[in-house]
């Protein structure tokens, strides 16, 4: 019996090539999206690349009949939630936007999940829960969470914290927070990607668009914080091995006869600097990016990344990727989106 996935925001960024590789390990994706922050048309590009068009409903997570119909209508063997607003700058401007989302979201998912008791449950969480580590480079699932930098960050803070409460309630539940580094790239085929809406926040797409031309320059916020070269230092992880993270936490959770509550960081285990990764862009593509130093912008974590330790040992699972692999497919992918040959 193939099990079905409900993917809430499985028509975004990291949702849809999960979809994808959802696909590809054999579950059935059912996805719960409204196209906020995405495009009808990744749907038919979902089944280009898989020959299988998932099924959809639109609808906003946060709506709790519409979620309670979908619990009731669908036998659903997991779920994996995305939806939910993930800009930090964009937080601290508009936090009511993100608390109102992102934790209504949450709890209208997490609800029929509580009320089921069955029925694992894998949440979109953030290396932001981390803050500025306490002087730390490389954190793992027991380095104290600091207080978040921002309200995006807190949201995943606090919904981590909802998950446990949840489980000490009833320790039946299977849940499991995966903490994201960066995510970078895109798929290999070209058809799926980053669509930011307006100037993007996150570094990587802003690279792309100011190689397509969109922009004069890369702006790289701050060149003098204590790190190899003056630049901040991340952990890039490839958007398909982060996707294919999450079909080896629903397997990891399916297997379990009892239940259970999982923190994993999802990263390389690697930090890389914003000038090594344009540098890395820069020779990949063989493009000369133009870019200059500005100053550093509030809120930035100087240097983090993630040790993946328990990836391996719990999920099995290690990213196959590196920032070369991710900035080739994300330049191939603003490519094919520019029409650019
Ligand atoms: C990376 C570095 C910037 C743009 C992201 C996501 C967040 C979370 C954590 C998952 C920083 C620098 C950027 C630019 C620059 N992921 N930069 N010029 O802030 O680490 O947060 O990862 O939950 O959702 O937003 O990512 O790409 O914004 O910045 O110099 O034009 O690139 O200062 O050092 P960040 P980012």
């Amino acid at each position: 019996m193939v099990k079905k996935v409900l993917v809430t925001g499985g028509a975004g960024y990291i949702g849809s090539h999960t979809v994808v590789e959802l696909f590809r390990s054999g579950y059935e994706p059912l996805i719960l999206d409204d196209y906020r922050n995405s495009e009808v048309s990744v749907i038919g590009r979902i089944k280009q690349i898989t020959g299988k068009a998932p099924e959809v409903i639109l609808g906003d997570v946060c709506d709790e009949d519409l979620v309670n119909e979908i619990f009731q209508n669908h036998k659903l063997s997991g779920v994996i939630h995305f939806a939910a607003y993930k800009a930090v700058g964009e937080s601290v401007e508009k936090p009511l936007k993100y608390y109102s989302n992102n934790i209504s979201g949450l709890l209208s998912i997490l609800k029929p999940i509580c009320e089921m008791g069955n029925i694992p449950f894998v949440f979109s969480s953030s290396c932001t829960v981390y803050g500025e580590p306490q002087g730390l480079k490389e954190v793992n699932e027991q380095t104290p969470r600091s207080i978040p930098t921002s309200p995006y960050g807190y949201t995943k803070w606090l919904g981590e914290q909802i998950i446990r409460d949840a489980f000490l309630a009833q320790k039946e539940l299977r849940l499991m927070n995966l903490r994201y580094f960066n995510p970078i790239g895109a798929h290999p085929s070209g058809l799926i990607g980053e669509l930011p809406i307006g100037k993007p926040n996150n570094l990587v797409p802003f690279i792309t668009q100011t190689a397509a031309g969109i922009h004069k320059e890369l702006v790289i916020f701050g060149n003098n914080y204590p790190t190899i070269d003056g630049t901040c230092v991340r952990d890039y992880i490839h958007v398909v091995d982060l996707a294919e993270a999450h079909v080896k936490a629903i397997d990891y959770l399916l297997l379990q006869q009892k239940g259970c509550r999982e923190t994993v960081n999802i990263g390389t285990g690697t930090g890389t600097s914003v000038l090594e990764l344009v540098n890395t862009f820069k020779d990949e593509n063989k493009i000369d990016l133009k870019f200059s130093f500005g100053p550093e912008r509030p809120g930035d974590v100087i240097e983090i990344f993630a040790n993946v330790n328990y990836a391996k040992s719990l999920l099995g699972w290690t990213s196959k990727n590196d920032t070369r692999d991710a900035v080739r497919d994300a330049w191939n992918w603003e490519k094919s989106i520019r029409n650019i040959k």
